[in-house]
């Protein structure tokens, strides 16, 4: 089974415009014409001024992803030119690379086209780098043209996906190869994660996830535990292990271990990893239930991560834990509501909804991490319904208290695309969570009172170690519904293209 979305052959090619040899060719053309004249100009030679009369008719504007396609009755060794519309030069960024490619990709593959060339587009303008332009259009391809059909029993041929798909320029060869190369890594790595997230929770156990990951880890020689029952019961994990006993599939600890040179600084990533949230006891109504099969996306984002991190070869320790368990009313002994059990740290909790699971498997991670004296723990989870109330699926919510981690973070949201929004995390959502008979309660049981997603972080808050921590909730980000241009619909894998962001920077920094 292949895993890790559809490989797509990746080439380079130092070509002038004119000569590059190609079933169809993407040129992007920005909306004020004299901006794209050049280009324009050397094609229209050939094309007898064919771009200029459809821009003069009206035809063409080089608005944001418009499309026009241009046979060229093999006066040029390009069969078919789809030129793009970046939208105004002055606007353009690297986003709008990404959303025009993947637009561009899904019409060449709508035609049955299974190879296409791109002239790299964007250097007139001087702010953009070529190495993170070929990074974008990368990311934008592969992204785009991602499908999960991997139980469709149609015939690969019929499934229409670009195979082949080459960046073309005259100039800066060894700069576009080195975006290209991180580009790939990581749409690859964001694809890696939205198949394991797409996988229904039948198929996409707890096993299955750590299999999965344990190939990752060994292609990639990264060490890879996965710790069964037994052990995560050695390690004290109380409050993991009271979600886990209601299911009789087994529960499974992973902890990815990327060090690649000593003397590194730690970072951990923790990720949610309930590969099915009926609720529990306390169980959720049916309407909509299957979207629970996605309550992993946060374990299969710091999966994907860690993926994209040892394959960019970053200097940096970082490791992965991902508890993972299905939350459900049955199995041996399922939690009831009431019940009180004691987490790692020793802090004990009233369980007062089962259906707050999340926070119960997170916070033994939580305070496992402290073993590997992290500079830095970021952990992800499709946490709250209420987050989703407040931030809709425009934003994941991002809650600590550390200023200037939340600025990075923010930044690094930005610059993927993959926005966050900072939610407050004061000492009264952390006072809202103490339990009268327990240390803490799993939810604050006056629900007019609101700020769940608040509440929920604040909860987290009480099991952290010594450490910078922030938490992200991802709970109405993780899946897309309309299907964007680089995003189809289904899981987006959300979280992996803004980690690998954050953390490129932070290196920077340190
Ligand atoms: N997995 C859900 C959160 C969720 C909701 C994710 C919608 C994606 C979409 C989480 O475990 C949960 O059920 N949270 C409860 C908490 C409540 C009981 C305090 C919720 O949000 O309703
Ligand atoms: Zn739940
Ligand atoms: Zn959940």
């Amino acid at each position: 089974m292949v895993i890790g979305g559809n490989l797509m052959k990746i080439e380079v090619e130092k070509n002038s415009l004119l000569n590059v040899d190609a079933e169809s060719l993407i040129i992007g053309i920005y909306e004020n014409i004299e901006d794209s004249k050049h280009l324009i100009d050397e094609i229209d030679t050939k094309l007898d001024g064919s771009i200029k009369e459809r821009i003069e008719l009206g035809d063409f504007k080089g608005t944001i992803g418009q499309i026009s396609t241009i046979y060229t009755h093999n006066k040029i060794p390009a069969k078919r030119i789809l030129l793009i519309g970046l939208g105004k030069k002055e606007d353009l960024d690297y986003e709008t690379i990404r959303r025009v490619i993947g637009i561009a990709i899904k019409k060449i593959r709508s035609s049955g086209v299974k190879n296409s060339k791109i002239w790299l587009m964007g250097l007139e303008k001087t702010d953009l780098k070529v190495e993170e332009i070929a990074q974008a259009i990368i990311e934008g391809a592969i992204l785009g043209n991602y499908k999960f059909y991997r139980h469709k029993t149609e015939k690969l041929d019929e499934i229409k996906l670009i195979e082949e798909l080459t960046v073309v320029y005259n100039d800066l060869i060894d700069e576009i190869k080195n975006g290209v190369r991180s580009g790939r890594i990581i749409a690859e790595a964001t694809n890696f994660t939205r198949d394991l997230t797409n996988e229904p929770a039948n198929i996409a156990t707890p096993i299955y996830i750590a299999e999965q990951a344990k190939i990752m880890a060994i292609e990639l020689g990264i060490t890879c535990n996965i710790y069964g029952e037994k052990e995560i019961e050695e390690m004290k994990m109380g409050s993991f292990l009271s979600v886990a006993r209601g299911s009789n599939e087994p529960c499974k600890l992973i902890v990815l271990d990327y060090n690649p040179n000593k003397n590194l600084d730690t970072v951990v990533l923790i990720g949610k990893g309930i590969t099915f949230d009926t609720g529990g006891i306390s169980i959720k109504p049916s309407t909509g239930m299957w979207e629970m099969k996605q309550d992993m996306a946060g374990a299969a984002a710091v999966i994907g991560a860690l993926k994209a991190v040892a394959q960019l070869n970053m200097p940096l320790h970082v490791i992965g834990i991902t508890p993972l368990t299905e939350n459900t009313p049955g199995g041996r002994n399922p939690i009831f509501p009431g019940d009180i059990v004691e987490s790692r740290k020793g802090k004990t909790i009233e369980i007062l909804n089962t259906d707050a699971e999340g926070r119960l498997i997170l916070i033994d991670a939580l305070d496992y991490a402290n073993e590997f004296k992290p500079k830095l723990v970021l952990d992800i989870a499709t946490l709250t319904g209420a987050c989703t109330v407040a931030l809709g699926t425009h934003a994941s919510g991002l809650f600590t208290i550390d200023d200037d981690l939340a600025e990075q973070l923010i930044k690094a949201g930005e610059e993927t695309q993959e926005r966050l929004w900072r939610l407050p995390l004061w000492k009264d959502h952390e006072n809202v969570m103490e339990s009268k008979i327990a240390d803490v309660r799993n939810i604050n049981p006056n629900s007019k009172e609101g700020a769940g997603a608040s509440n929920a972080a604040a909860f987290l808050k009480h099991f952290i170690g010594d450490y910078k921590w922030a938490h992200i909730d991802i709970a109405g980000t993780d899946l897309e519904y309309k299907g964007k241009d680089y995003t189809p619909t289904g899981a987006s894998g959300v979280g992996v293209r803004l980690i690998v962001q954050f953390l490129k920077n932070w290196i920077k920094q340190i």
